[in-house]
């Protein structure tokens, strides 16, 4: 049991992680807001904090660490992503980290499934053509995409998510699944998935979905050179993290016809400004990172970083933890 331990948390969040903690006896403190916290509220909140509880858009270092002092005993980010989070900073201060890996799996795969669907049958411009007046008689060569039967697509990270996409898609009828990631996984079996060099990936399929993290190997793996190896009516989906694509090198691929189409549900920066040209850029769908925006996900992530910060406050092993 926590007795009146700290929880800084950096936003509202849904309500069943703040009852989790606040009946486990902790002293829950909030941001009161749906918007980022500013850095300096981070750093005037998390003083005296045991636990902060945060999100993927909140910067934590060394200094965040240091605001909070010696109390500090855990960072639970609610998020599977931990890029905000400076490992190293809190291994050094002996604070733990943890993140909500399983509960988002299927909000963010089955969302990247509906970005591959609207990108790849170009759902959008039908829905502005409508909109413009411009739906004429039918047309036999209007508005055409690609469908999956018989196509190969190329997943790169096949984590839960990763998996997730391809689940989904082998009913669809797809000839291949392949894969490419730091290594071979077991259960790629289960989906008849193939490991395959990046380059391969590149080459071969005919859809390729991002699902990996950022990462120094990761960062812009999607530039100049990749999309050159691309097939020309390729389809790219990202629902990872935007880094790992180039946008100015996506851009060039999407105007000058080296790829087909691409859905982003992230992107560098985020959020993307409105006069970004690839918001503007037909042949390019971008969403506001809303992959696991669902109820059940969001509560349960709610939960799980509650869950993880008791977890450590107890000295038990946290379901989500990082290091
Ligand atoms: C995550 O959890 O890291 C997602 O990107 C946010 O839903």
């Amino acid at each position: 049991m926590c007795i009146q331990r700290k929880v800084f948390v950096t936003r509202r969040v849904p309500q069943p992680g703040i009852e989790l903690l606040e009946g486990a006896g902790c002293k829950v403190e909030f941001w009161d807001s749906d918007e980022a916290i500013p850095r300096e509220e981070l750093i005037r909140g998390i003083s005296g904090a045991h636990a902060l509880f945060c999100m993927l858009t909140d910067t934590i270092d060394g200094e965040v660490l240091d605001a909070a002092g010696p109390n500090l005993q855990v960072v639970g980010t609610m998020s599977v992503g931990y890029e905000h989070i400076d490992l190293e900073a809190c291994r050094a201060r002996d604070v733990r980290v943890c993140n909500t890996p399983n509960v988002s799996t299927d909000s963010v795969a089955e969302l990247t499934v509906a970005l591959l669907l609207l990108t790849a049958r170009r759902l959008l411009e039908g829905v502005q053509a409508v909109k413009d007046g411009q739906w004429g008689k039918w047309k036999p060569m209007w508005l055409c995409g690609m469908e999956l039967p018989q196509k190969t697509v190329g997943i790169l990270g096949l984590g839960r998510i990763g998996f997730g996409v391809a689940r989904r898609l082998k009913p669809f009828g797809v000839k291949k699944i392949v894969y490419h990631d730091v290594c071979r996984v077991g259960y790629a079996d289960d989906i008849g998935a193939s490991f395959v060099e990046f380059d391969k990936l590149l080459t071969e399929s005919d859809v390729i979905c991002i699902c990996c993290n950022l990462t120094p190997q990761t960062k812009h793996r999607f530039n100049k050179s990749a999309f050159k190896k691309m097939k020309k009516h390729a389809i790219l989906v990202n629902s990872g993290r935007g880094g790992v694509i180039k946008h100015d090198d996506l851009l060039e691929a999407l105007t000058s016809g080296e790829i087909a189409a691409a859905g982003l549900d992230v992107t560098e920066p985020e959020p993307l400004p409105a006069d970004h040209p690839l918001v503007h850029q037909p042949n390019c769908i971008v969403l506001p990172h809303m992959g696991s925006n669902t109820w059940d996900s969001r509560n349960s992530m709610s939960e799980t970083t509650a869950n993880n910060i008791l977890s450590v406050f107890n000295d038990q092993t946290a379901i989500g933890l990082v290091q």
